[in-house]
């Protein structure tokens, strides 16, 4: 309220050369009253009711448009998701002094009627404070030009960035071509300490690191470096505490932050070290894999292995960006490349339909590595989970479903002894192990067994599991962290956006797998 989004809103879609809506007008209109009179005949509740259900009719009706929102809308959550899916969702932040002024005087405002205007709006933004969080970005309104604040609104949506919207700790996911030279700015808005610690591995930095570092220092940050051993062989509390100690020799104190850049064993180990160094400091991650680009980055959930199993220590602790930029997948070899592709098409069969066709469509580019269909791939990805992982951060429910292919093919990374399969090909492996199961306990047709052996195959993974469902890696499927009382419980999908969990007996996964 007196945020100036109305002014703001026709200069965006001025700009952008699309229509400009005003939900209250809308509102006004389906309602044939204005909206103090809606408020003084019916109340509150009813004017949010029909908030709700014409901001969904709107959002089913309207392509291109820029919407300016009552402060109220975004309170209701599903409407906040809704919009969160459906484009950018920008919030105008002006301090509480600059609202005062400009509701001072203005009739027609009835959460303002009867009461003190200041104490109403502190009130009003303290209780909204997480729902204005969850957004794409936030602009500073206040007493500049709206122009000038247009611009910065144009600018933010132009950058396609995926939230995920968890309150105050919300985050955006930024994925294209160049983008890495934002994150200098992105990791300093993190933390006011004096120092960043950047953590990559041998195989990254010679590539990426210098040009990371200058953007961290050309925000005036210190640089304390960390250059790990490459490799899932290296996910250990070893190379954890190398990090821990190379934190603290270089005077880390609580104001400082973590960036990440790396492929997921990077990501993992950064993030653990994060969540555990000096109980806990922000993390930031350029994920340099087409896996933790598609994956891993997104989520909060931190790890390393021990002689028991993968990840089987671990945290949860949610970064505070994630910049995605393909370009410095140009250094990855082609083996990793596509091993992480396994993610994407693991992420396409737990969205659905049109994001399966999408993958097989842009197959053939995809295992060239073309920018444009990985851009296209990592952003489809990522959506997925951070649509997930905000449905279940702590992986109670639904999170689980993205293990789609991890059970077995964990079990047959540990039998390799890690040094043999790629993550990403283990899961492919899994995936077609599923599917196996899937057909057996009848609820995936062969149809789609043999379509996501296709989509597999046509990206470049092995799909030739059989040969591999050992005595060896049934054991290992026996100490999954997940089993319990001797049920494993397994990720069964069907057709494109229908898996569900199944906890099922270990004998009868053995004698399904050898069938
Ligand atoms: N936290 C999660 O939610 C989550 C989800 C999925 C997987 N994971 C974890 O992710 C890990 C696998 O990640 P990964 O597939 O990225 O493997 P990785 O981190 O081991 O990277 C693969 C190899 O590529 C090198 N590399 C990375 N980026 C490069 C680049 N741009 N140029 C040149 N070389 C580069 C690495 O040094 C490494 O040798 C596993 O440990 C898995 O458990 C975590």
């Amino acid at each position: 309220m007196g945020s100036g989004k109305s002014t703001v809103a026709r200069e965006v879609a001025h700009r952008l050369g699309v229509p400009c809506l005003d939900l209250d007008a809308e509102i006004e209109r389906r309602a044939g009253v204005d909206i103090p009179t809606l408020f003084e005949r019916e109340g509150e509740r009813a004017f949010r009711a029909l908030e709700v259900e014409t901001l969904r009719l709107l959002l089913g009706d309207v392509e291109d448009a820029v919407v300016a929102l009552g402060g109220g809308t975004v309170a209701n959550v599903e409407s906040r998701h809704a919009l969160l899916r459906a484009g950018t969702l920008v919030t105008l932040d002006a301090d509480l002094a600059e609202l005062v002024r400009r509701v001072a005087g203005e009739g027609g405002r009835p959460l303002l009627q009867g009461v003190d205007p200041e104490r109403r709006l502190r009130e009003l933004l303290s209780s909204r404070a997480d729902a204005y969080a969850e957004c794409h970005g936030r602009v500073p309104s206040g007493a500049r030009d709206p122009r000038a604040i247009a611009e910065d609104v144009v600018a933010l949506a132009r950058r396609e960035l995926i939230a995920v919207p968890l309150g105050r700790r919300t985050y955006r996911v930024e994925v294209g071509s160049g983008v890495r030279h934002g994150s200098g700015a992105h990791a300093a808005a993190m933390c006011d300490g004096d120092k960043l610690l950047l953590v990559s591995d041998r195989n990254v930095a010679p590539h990426w690191a210098n040009s990371l570092r200058g953007a961290l220092e050309a925000e005036g940050r210190k640089v304390v470096e960390v250059v790990l051993p490459p490799g899932e062989e290296h996910k250990s509390i070893e190379t954890v505490n190398l990090i821990w100690e190379r934190a603290l020799d270089g005077g880390m104190d609580r104001g400082c932050g973590v960036v990440s850049l790396g492929g997921g064993v990077v990501g993992d180990l950064a993030g653990f070290a994060a969540s555990t160094l000096l109980r806990g400091i922000p993390v930031g991650h350029l994920p340099t894999t087409v896996l933790s680009m598609a994956d891993s980055a997104i989520g909060g959930k931190t790890g390393f292995d021990t002689r028991h199993g993968k990840n089987l220590v671990g945290t949860f602790h949610q970064p505070s960006f994630v910049t995605c930029d393909v370009e410095v997948l140009g250094t990855l070899p082609e083996r990793d490349r596509i091993s992480g592709l396994a993610e994407i098409a693991k992420s396409a069969w737990l969205a659905g339909e049109s994001e399966v066709a999408a993958i097989e469509d842009d197959a053939a580019a995809l295992r060239r590595g073309e920018p444009e269909a990985l851009i296209r791939a990592v952003r489809m990805s990522a959506t997925l989970k951070a649509r997930i992982v905000t449905e279940d951060e702590r992986e109670s429910g639904t999170r689980a479903l993205l293990n789609l292919g991890h059970t077995v093919g964990h079990a047959l990374e540990a039998a390799e002894g890690y040094a043999g399969l790629r993550h990403g090909e283990a899961v492919a492996l899994g995936m077609v192990a599923a599917f196996k199961l899937a057909v057996k306990l009848g609820s995936a047709r062969t149809d789609d067994q043999q379509r996501a052996r296709a989509l597999l195959s046509s990206l470049g993974l092995p799909v030739d599991v059989e040969g591999r469902l050992d005595a060896a890696t049934l054991a290992y499927i026996a100490a999954d962290k997940k089993r319990r009382g001797g049920q494993v419980t397994f990720v069964i999908p069907g057709a494109p956006g229908e898996v569900e969990l199944r906890p099922l007996p270990l004998e009868q996964v053995g004698d399904l797998l050898r069938m």
